[in-house]
């Protein structure tokens, strides 16, 4: 499947063709990519992460002079301008072989329609290297790794490959689990603040947060000198039972207060999920699977098709909301649905 129009539009047969095209040696994780089954222990959270965009609704205000065309979707994030609010959440472990160049294939899509990358650890120094020469905006994300000096190293590594942006997903320090099976177990550790801000203080760049989800974790962010913060759940795979990274965002951005750039992942699967996310006061939102459906889909073409669905799905969106551009959108733009949604929006 290699030409754009062969690729379908629904989700459903997306999912469908994903799941049977994979090998048969990721099976275990291609069903968490899938959503045949995903997250850790009962899959609470990332249930969850799916469902509380339903609590959600939408003002439509169809009187309105916006048209489609003149829908302005581009965000600046720490000095890069993004031509959709959208990045590519770090991936690692065996993504790299879901298919052929499978990071050389995500720069070229994320060059191509001038968003921004990123990479999980343990990528290596030369992937964020090639991917920063195809003029992708790259940001890297390490592990809480046991050996601090090597945390600081693969930072360091990351500002000299030319990326924009490299920190620590803090929600691995107990491990991250699919189903029962724990992964990282012996290779994270939880790190102090005062090691935090040392880590923080190797590099130039600005330097990023990921897996908050607590008041108590923005706040320490910012103190220990963070740009910007990943309000997430792992994508449902870290804390069985903590609420969706939806559910926590406005008291995090209420915290926040601009002093960081927020931005949001978790069981985005539509434009409709992200322009609530951004609603909220999210400034971006990272995808973690439908990026790689998109791969699995058709590489660089498969993840373009993703994103131009997305982008589309968000401008129709903004033309009923009257919105021409990000910053034209708050929270006046959502109406509770159902009990989520009322805790959400509460005033
Ligand atoms: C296969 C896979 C590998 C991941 N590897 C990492 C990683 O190395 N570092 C990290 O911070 N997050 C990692 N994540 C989590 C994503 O960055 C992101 O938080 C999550 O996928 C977002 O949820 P979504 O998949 O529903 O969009 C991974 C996710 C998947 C699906």
């Amino acid at each position: 499947m290699n030409e754009n129009e062969d690729f379908p539009r629904s989700l459903e047969e997306i999912r469908t063709i994903v799941r049977e095209s994979l090998p048969e040696k990721y099976d275990r994780m291609a069903n968490t990519w899938t959503h045949i089954s995903g997250g850790c222990e009962t899959g609470s959270t990332w249930r969850r992460s799916i469902e509380a965009f339903e609590g959600l609704g939408f003002v439509q205000k169809g009187i309105n002079p916006v048209v489609q065309e003149k829908v302005d979707l581009s965000v600046n994030i720490l000095g890069t301008k993004w031509e959709l609010p959208i990045g590519i959440a770090p991936m690692s472990g065996v993504i790299a072989s879901v298919c052929k160049n499978t990071f050389g294939e995500m720069a070229t899509a994320v060059g191509n329609k001038n968003i921004a990358a990123s990479v999980g650890y343990p990528a290596g120094p030369e992937i964020h290297k090639k991917m920063v020469e195809t003029g992708a905006a790259v940001f890297r994300i390490v592990k809480p790794i046991k050996d601090i000096e090597k945390i600081k190293e693969a930072l360091k590594s990351a500002q000299e490959a030319g990326c924009f942006a490299a920190g620590i997903d803090t929600d691995s320090v107990a491990g991250l689990k699919a189903g029962d099976n724990v992964n990282y177990k012996d290779t994270c550790d939880p790190i102090s603040m005062d090691v935090l801000k040392e880590i923080r203080e190797s590099i130039e760049i600005p330097f990023i947060i990921k897996g908050v989800l607590s008041e108590e974790d923005a706040r320490a962010s910012m103190e220990l000198g963070a740009d910007a913060i990943v309000v997430s759940t792992h994508g449902g795979s870290a804390l069985d039972y903590s609420p969706s990274s939806l559910e926590v965002l406005p008291d995090i951005v209420r915290v926040v207060d601009h002093k960081m750039k927020v931005l949001f992942d978790s069981g985005i699967r539509r434009g409709s999920d992200i322009v609530k996310a951004l609603a909220l006061g999210a400034d971006a939102v990272l995808i973690g699977r439908m990026a790689l459906w998109g791969l699995v889909l058709g590489q660089a073409k498969g993840l373009e098709w993703i994103l131009e669905l997305l982008a589309d799905e968000m401008r129709r969106i903004l033309v009923l909301l009257g919105a021409e551009k990000i910053g034209d959108l708050d929270r006046k733009a959502l109406v509770p649905l159902n009990h989520i949604g009322d805790r959400i929006l509460k005033p």
